[in-house]
């Protein structure tokens, strides 16, 4: 049986083709180029290294926050006067937390999330427990790092 007539033209299919390659093309090599000029946006470090003096001073049942690669993370001086390091970000969609000091708690905006002060997932839909890290002081740096990497500073 022959069609009289279609209603997409030889002319309409192609130019759909045509602007679909073109615009796949174009989101290819803009996504290459912002690769390219942010490689490491996204990706979250193994560790990082700060000045001691500006955490070792916060007070007791405070945070104080640091660059965790693109995200946060939080120097905690606990309520019985622990200094912990952890990632101050929600298991459950990483939204940044808040501590509470009246609560003793810290909290996530996003979902309505709790963590007590050891991290452990109390009320609210996160999944799990809080990130924490370890770390260490050495020649004069404070070196925080993921749990189980081994972080070795160049010889000044
Ligand atoms: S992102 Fe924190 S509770 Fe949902």
């Amino acid at each position: 049986m022959k069609i009289d007539y279609s209603v997409v033209t030889r002319r309409t299919f192609l130019n759909a083709l045509l602007g679909g390659w073109l615009a796949s093309f174009a989101f290819g090599s803009f996504y290459a180029l912002y690769r390219f000029a942010f490689p490491t946006l996204g990706k979250e470090p193994d560790f990082v290294v700060l000045k001691p003096e500006d955490f070792f001073s916060i007070p007791v049942n405070s945070t104080k926050a640091f660059a965790w690669g693109g995200k946060v993370g939080l120097f905690f001086r606990t309520a019985d006067n622990r200094m912990v390091a952890l990632k101050g970000v929600c298991s459950h969609m990483e939204c940044n937390i808040v501590y509470k000091p009246e609560r003793q708690r810290f909290y996530c905006p996003c979902h309505k999330g709790w963590f007590d002060a050891n991290g452990r997932n109390v009320e609210g839909p996160p999944p799990k427990p809080l990130e924490f890290f370890d770390y260490r002081v050495e020649g004069g740096k404070l070196i925080v790092h993921k749990k189980g990497v081994k972080v070795e500073l160049p010889k000044a």
